[in-house]
């Protein structure tokens, strides 16, 4: 692992290496907000997006399969697409970078965890106050009302039909061109402004408004961490920037915020 700071650095633990000041700012830190995005289910198995070669975006057009336009073109392509992404993710289990995040919700006095991730392997793992930016994969609505849809029935149909207006069903999940759910988005940009600490795990921080998190809570004075195998439009910007999967370093970081003391 690199780690890109001019600060001191805590004797090495598993073979990273964990600045002593971040270790300090997590310990007295009275609300963190994480920002997650693919990387972090990467070490479940859950392809990224944007990876050259095992990224979803690199073997198939988000234009034919995230849109509502591809949707209303060709729903059976797009409804099956999902299947296959929810059978895969219910399959996966969450990683260490999931559970060290559950173990920091429960040391510091506030967490907000906010996800990009449709995947539900933050809840699984048992985060508690999980805001989902984009939606999430396990659950269905309505593509006419929004509607949340519960069980339907198996007439054939692919996608299903509504039980209630007989609409086409659609993942819960926010597709290009459409508007974040408000009171997530309200939520995230609150936390990031508000929080006394800043992560962003996993993510290539491209996508908006996500991607403005992260500055957001730059220009309220907080400082920003970084974990990532690889550089990002945040990373000359990060206050620590660590470097490698999220799944080594955050177990890592929590060992050393755990192994001194109570916060
Ligand atoms: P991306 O695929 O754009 O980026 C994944 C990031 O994770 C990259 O920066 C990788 O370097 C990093 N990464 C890979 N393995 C990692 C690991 N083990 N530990 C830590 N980081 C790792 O995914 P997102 O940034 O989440 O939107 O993409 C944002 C949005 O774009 C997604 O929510 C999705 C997509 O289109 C929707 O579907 C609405």
């Amino acid at each position: 692992m690199r780690i890109i700071d001019d600060g001191d650095t805590l004797p090495a633990m598993d073979a990273l290496t964990i600045p002593t000041d971040l270790v300090s700012a997590v310990k007295t830190a009275r609300h963190i907000a994480v920002l997650t995005g693919a990387g972090v289910s990467a070490e479940s198995g859950v392809p990224t997006f944007r990876d050259a070669q095992t990224g979803l975006w690199a073997r198939y057009s988000p234009e034919e399969l995230a849109t509502p336009q591809a949707f209303r073109r060709n729903p059976r392509l797009v409804w099956e697409w999902y299947e296959w992404r929810r059978r895969l993710v219910a399959q996966a289990q969450p990683n260490p970078a999931h559970l060290a995040l559950v173990q920091l919700e429960q040391i510091v006095p506030r967490l907000t965890l906010i996800t990009q991730n449709v995947d539900g392997l933050h809840r699984r793992a048992g985060s508690r106050n999980v805001v989902e930016l984009h939606g999430s994969i396990t659950r269905t609505i309505c593509f006419d009302d929004r509607q949340v849809v519960e069980s339907w029935a198996d007439t054939g149909d692919v996608p299903p039909r509504c039980p209630r207006c007989g609409g086409l069903l659609r993942p819960d999940v926010v597709w290009f061109g459409e508007s974040l759910p408000p009171d997530a988005l309200q939520t995230a940009f609150a936390a990031a402004e508000q929080c006394d600490l800043f992560f962003s795990v996993g993510t290539s921080t491209v996508v908006q408004p996500a991607a403005s998190l992260p500055f957001t809570a730059l220009q309220a004075g907080v400082p920003v961490v970084e974990i990532n195998p690889q550089e990002t439009p945040l990373t000359p910007y990060a206050r620590w920037t660590l470097t490698g999967p999220a799944g080594k370093v955050l177990p890592a970081l929590l060992r050393h915020v755990t192994s001194e003391g109570k916060i």
